[in-house]
């Protein structure tokens, strides 16, 4: 069975462990989060790593991935070198071809040890430090921004925060939907739709924002709110026609 991998040039000893994923992932019992991808957390003499498996996609998408399109594993360690920093160490990926097509494909990275995701504050009104973690997270966007970086799956989930002193540091995950661009005011304001926040939490985090980008606060707010909440119309809206229980 044929496969394609890159390797990180840091990380060249992890060769054989990358070649040997399926079943490192297999005879593993440390998932930490299983959907329609799951992720488990390996270890390597005193590495700690987290593995991404991709779900083996249709019939029709193995094709499309095969000969058309990167696929998700690839695409993430593509964009990693892109997010530097902002983004967990990345180790490298691999995709495993059957008949070639596509079969299963893998993304790893250095497991970043966080406190808390930003869900945690978002959901939990008497969250230690709440407004505070939500001020140092708008300056993480802004500087996420600035080097022309947009996560195009911004949801709550996808933010690590990890506490350090008096300081909040903050990594993005789930990185195969990005753009690279210099970004407008519009989609800057839209970037915060996706964490689902409630208005107050919400302001809190786009008043911080317009003051280090140098706009017009109530305007950039008004903005954020405005896409937030047609955001959360627009599904609430898809739910309550599928039957399913709207929550906000
Ligand atoms: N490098 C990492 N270090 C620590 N934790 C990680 C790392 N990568 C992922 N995680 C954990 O795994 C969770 C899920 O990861 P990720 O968002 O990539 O998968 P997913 O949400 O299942 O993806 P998808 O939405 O594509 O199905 C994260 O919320 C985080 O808790
Ligand atoms: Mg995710």
């Amino acid at each position: 069975m044929k496969k394609k991998y890159e390797i990180e040039k840091n990380f060249p000893f992890l060769r054989d462990f990358i070649f040997r994923i399926k079943e490192q992932f297999k005879n593993s019992s440390s998932s930490i989060h299983k959907a329609r991808n799951e992720i488990k957390n390996l270890k390597h003499d005193d590495l700690n790593i987290t593995a991404k498996s991709f779900k083996i996609p249709n019939f029709f998408n193995r094709l499309i991935y095969s000969f058309f399109r990167k696929s998700k594993a690839k695409k993430s360690y593509l964009h990693a070198a892109k997010v530097g920093d902002f983004t967990p160490k990345t180790i490298g990926y691999i995709e495993f071809y059957e008949n070639f097509l596509l079969n299963e494909s893998y993304f790893l990275s250095e497991y970043f040890k966080y406190d808390f995701t930003i869900r945690e504050p978002l959901l939990d009104k008497n969250f230690k430090n709440k407004d505070e973690i939500f001020r140092a997270f708008a300056r993480f966007t802004f500087a996420l921004h600035e080097k022309n970086i947009f996560h195009k799956d911004f949801s709550p989930g996808n933010i690590l925060v990890k506490q350090k002193d008096e300081e909040y540091i903050f990594k993005i995950v789930d990185i195969n939907r990005m753009k690279f661009q210099a970004l407008s005011f519009n989609l800057r304001a839209k970037s915060f739709s996706k964490l689902w926040a409630n208005d107050e939490d919400l302001k809190t985090v786009s008043n911080e924002y317009a003051k280090i980008y140098g706009v017009d606060k109530e305007l950039f707010t008004k903005k954020t709110l405005h896409y937030s909440r047609q955001l959360k119309r627009n599904m609430n809206f898809k739910k309550r026609l599928k039957g399913e229980r709207v929550v906000d």
